[in-house]
């Protein structure tokens, strides 16, 4: 290892150092590589900084408006793409500070008075957060308008489908109704987002390297150049917080594990042997080897890519736990997971809506598996029980005459009519569609509670609409 000289190029911090720092300290500890993506998000909070300076008088309004305009121009360089990076650029917001400094001089120099690379980051990264995790709330409430007027369409159409427990044929169902059944728990995780938001609306910035400043800063002045709601009360916690990327990344994972799961059920509906769905050929893949081949890998993607966002969860907890009070550099390690999900979860968002809305159902396939005379032997069992009979033995009668029609291969229907306790009446459950519409107790599969859902679920969609953090 050489030893290198202080010179020029050197970190903002050399001053209490001899030599200059290895080129393998710098390759191992810098973040530039991964936090270039905050620049907007520094400048914001930096410009924040510096009009509290001044308003607080630490800084003169000639030299704040020099390095406000070095800010303005520094953007711009980031912008159009022209910004020059150094090696000795650690990050983005020693980057930018040595940027601003070369443009506006000495004012430029006063520009970290009162701040700490600790509350800086943690201000970056919260208006990151702010940004992205509304963007990615927009795009859940996106799928799940989609998802509804799919439903509402389905409904027009009046398309049923088996439903399912253990992927084994249960009760006839309205395919709007399971596809609601995804809106909701899309919805709680648009409420989920919500509550992380507001979480999250509380600016660090004043709280310096830990212990805020002997200097008269003012950190709500800067939290209300920022639009955040509220400022830090303990500058320790202020510095050393992620329990908002915890929260961002668990809400992602749970998101993740919803897309994952429609993203499972669209790879069996696709499938030749379910056959309830077709994509269109923009949201479908081909084999390189099979020419017949039409593969759902965006489904597929939904569901594999859900097992990375909780392993990026994972790595934040791990990160935080034991770290003791406030700022420790394994912070830094907050932010690739952060992005990855973040990144990861928007596609997967966008990806999935766009093959959702452009699939067709195949009325025929499902209607047609959704006619099968076991779906009715739950109903059957409901009929005796609406004519006094407990329903652990209506269970076993319709038991008998389930096993006796698998055993002389009859149709269960022919059984039923001949059946003393059942007979012609309780056959007529087995006409196509009464099973489903006689499905009416609140939140149930058939027509009547589809109203009800339907009109609950519009509601819900425009109340998330409505929030702003
Ligand atoms: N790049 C660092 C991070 O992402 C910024 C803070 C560094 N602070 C320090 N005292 N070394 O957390």
């Amino acid at each position: 290892m050489s030893e290198k000289k202080v010179t020029e190029g050197a970190p903002l911090w050399h001053g209490r150092f001899q030599s200059a720092p290895a080129d393998d300290l710098m390759a191992y500890t810098e973040s530039l590589s991964f936090d270039k993506r905050l620049w907007a998000d520094d400048i914001v909070g930096s410009q924040a900084h510096v009009t509290m300076l001044i308003e607080v008088g630490l800084m003169s309004a000639d030299d704040g408006q020099k390095v406000l305009a070095a800010l303005d121009q520094v953007a711009t360089e980031f912008a159009d793409g022209s910004f020059a990076y150094e090696v000795s650029d650690e990050d983005i917001h020693t980057a930018i500070e040595r940027r601003v400094t070369q443009i506006a001089g000495e004012p430029g120099a006063r520009i970290h008075t009162g701040r700490s690379r600790n509350d800086q980051v943690a201000t970056a990264v919260r208006l990151w957060c702010k940004r992205e995790v509304a963007l990615i709330r927009t795009l859940v409430i996106d799928l799940v308008e989609t998802l509804e007027g799919r439903a509402e369409e389905a409904d027009l159409q009046d398309i049923s489908l088996p439903g399912y427990t253990h992927v084994q044929h249960a009760q006839p169902i309205l395919l709007s109704h399971h596809l609601r059944a995804h809106c909701w728990a899309f919805l709680r995780d648009a409420s989920r987002l919500a509550e992380t938001l507001n979480r999250l609306n509380v600016s660090p910035l004043g709280a310096g390297a830990l212990a805020g400043s002997s200097l008269p800063l003012d950190p709500s002045v800067s939290a209300r150049e920022m639009g955040f709601g509220s400022t830090f009360a303990n500058s320790l916690d202020a510095v050393s917080d992620r329990d908002f990327v915890a929260e961002i990344l668990f809400d992602i994972a749970l998101l993740g594990v919803h897309l994952s799961r429609i993203g499972e059920e669209w790879v069996l509906w696709t499938s030749a042997e379910f056959g309830f769905a077709t994509l269109d050929d923009a949201y479908a893949t081909g084999s390189s080897m099979l020419p017949q081949k039409k593969n759902a890998d965006i489904a597929e993607l939904a569901r594999g890519k859900s097992g990375r966002l909780i392993g990026n969860l994972t790595s934040v907890l791990a990160m935080l736990k034991g770290l003791p009070l406030a700022y420790n550099r394994d912070l830094q390690e907050d932010k690739e997971p952060l992005f990855d999900s973040v990144d990861q979860v928007r596609r997967a968002l966008i990806a999935l809506n766009g093959m959702i809305s452009t699939a067709t159902f195949r009325k025929d396939k499902m209607v047609e598996a959704a006619t099968s005379e076991a779906l009715v032997a739950t109903d059957l069992a409901e009929w005796l029980v609406m004519r006094g009979m407990p329903f652990r033995e209506a269970h076993a009668v319709v038991g008998r005459v389930v096993r006796e029609s698998l055993e002389s291969g009859s149709p269960m229907a022919h059984i039923v009519m001949q059946h003393p306790l059942l007979g012609d009446e309780a056959a007529e459950l087995f006409a196509p569609g009464v099973a489903l519409r006689n499905r009416r107790s609140p939140g149930a599969a058939g027509p009547e509670a589809a109203q009800v859902q339907r009109d609950r679920l519009a509601q819900e969609i425009s109340h998330a609409r409505e929030f702003h953090s």
